[in-house]
């Protein structure tokens, strides 16, 4: 009984409801994003929640902890094995394959706004339903683009007024030059490989690289001192990389080499990076992105460079509380309308759908409280006017106008309300 009730009342594990007081700050940041990404050339695009088992495991990668560990799946009543999102790359490469975009004007410039799903252990700042703001870009392999998508980040995180985000940036090659760093890494493990996890162990011969990605305590100490990819790029991948460096220096933007990234998905080359916070505890990376030249290829589509990155929007507004920004404060409803009687009640029901058709925010009484309770609601909801109707009023087609700010009253005919509270709209 007492887990059939926890049940009943108690989300699963992992979600979060976003409240209606928490709204308008989720708003105002998926707003922001969808201007700066229009301000750069993006389109929307809106995709299933669940896809194909097999697109995250082609696009994500078998070996990653994404698709070994932590992936929602299940059959659906046809047999079919399906995924809920851990992540939104892989769909709308999918996406841009199945309806044939790489026809559209390139390069094509998608931005989502999506919910992903990974069971992982819980945390501040990680959750097993998450937000994620993203774009995917794709057509253009030049370090321009790079440098671009970077740009776009750095002029969300200051439009939200968002301080000192670090970026930490990392090249880690094409599949060329990989294939010799693996070897290496394969090398330099031989000796210590049979004292890892059972992951590791898994991973060494099927994609070394990954256990650079183990978060065990014990296979990190045997990591130290591993062969760094950054130190093994091939000269053209060190040109790309130098100049990304290069670009965003001229666009000021400052950046730090993180010879470390590896990132947790396997469809990346070249440029890696994120965004990282020293404000939010242990899960400090606000925003991952990267180069994925192979993936549409990988997913049956032509050869097609591509590049995008997802922000963590819990963890961005984790960021902004921690900074002490707040959003602009939304106005409380405009008038409200309370009646006395039955005659008043039916000219509050015309009045509130007039005003409303207008296009003025009128709350009304539905309970038939008392002029005392409906006086405290209407302050409750921050109401700037408020008007009780009552028999005197339907009578004299007349009413005293409450001014909630200053708390004056003002006579006013009924039938100018609406012009009125137009006019107030305009000017308040
Ligand atoms: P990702 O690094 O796996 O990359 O996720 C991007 C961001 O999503 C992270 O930096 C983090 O802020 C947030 N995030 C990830 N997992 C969780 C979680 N369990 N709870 C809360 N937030 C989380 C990707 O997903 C790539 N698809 C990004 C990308 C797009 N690369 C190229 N295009």
């Amino acid at each position: 009984m007492g887990e059939w009730r926890r049940m009943l009342t108690q989300a699963p594990k992992g979600t979060h409801d976003i409240l209606p007081d928490e709204i308008d700050k989720w708003i105002f940041v998926e707003q922001k994003f969808a201007q700066i990404c229009r301000r750069f050339g993006y389109r929307e695009i809106r995709l299933p929640v669940f896809e194909h088992t097999e697109l995250f495991q082609r696009g994500v990668g078998d070996t990653t902890d994404i698709v070994q560990k932590e992936m929602y799946t299940f059959e659906d009543k046809g047999g079919r094995s399906l995924t809920l999102r851990p992540e939104g790359t892989a769909g709308v490469v999918r996406s841009y394959i199945e309806h044939g975009m790489a026809s559209l004007p390139q390069p094509t410039k998608l931005f989502y706004n999506i919910t992903a799903y990974r069971y992982e252990k819980m945390q501040k700042g990680r959750f097993r339903e998450f937000h994620q703001l993203g774009v995917e870009l794709f057509g253009a392999a030049d370090a321009s683009a790079d440098a671009e998508v970077i740009s776009l980040l750095v002029l969300f995180f200051d439009s939200l007024k968002i301080k000192n985000l670090t970026l930490n940036l990392n090249s880690i090659g094409c599949p060329e030059c990989r294939a010799a760093y693996n070897q290496k890494l394969k090398d330099f493990l031989a000796d210590k490989i049979g004292n890892m996890c059972e992951t590791c162990k898994e991973r060494i011969d099927r994609n070394p690289m990954r256990i650079l990605d183990c978060k065990d305590e014990g296979c990190r100490q045997h990591l130290k001192e591993a062969p760094v990819l950054l130190d093994h790029i091939c000269d053209d991948c060190r040109v790309h990389f130098e100049k990304v460096t290069q670009k965003l220096q001229e666009i000021g933007i400052h950046h730090e080499i993180d010879r470390g990234i590896v990132r947790g998905l396997d469809y990346y080359n070249r440029t890696v990076f994120e965004f990282v916070s020293r404000n939010i505890g242990s899960q400090g990376t606000v925003c991952g992105g990267g180069r994925y030249d192979g993936l549409i290829e990988t997913c049956g589509g032509a050869p097609t460079p591509g590049i995008g990155f997802a922000i963590g929007v819990e963890r961005l507004l984790l960021e902004m509380e921690s900074q002490g920004i707040g959003i602009p404060a939304q106005p409380g409803p405009v008038i409200y309308l309370g009646s006395i009687g039955e005659k008043a009640e039916k000219l509050c029901e015309r009045l509130a759908w007039e005003l409303r058709s207008e296009g003025i925010t009128c709350i009304k009484d539905i309970m038939g409280r008392s002029v005392k309770a409906q006086m405290k609601y209407a302050d409750k909801l921050g109401a700037r006017y408020a008007l009780i109707i009552g028999d005197n009023e339907v009578e004299s087609n007349k009413a005293s106008l409450k001014d909630m700010k200053t708390g004056e009253f003002k006579d006013i005919s009924l039938d100018t309300l609406i012009d009125r509270l137009v006019k107030i709209r305009e000017t308040d």
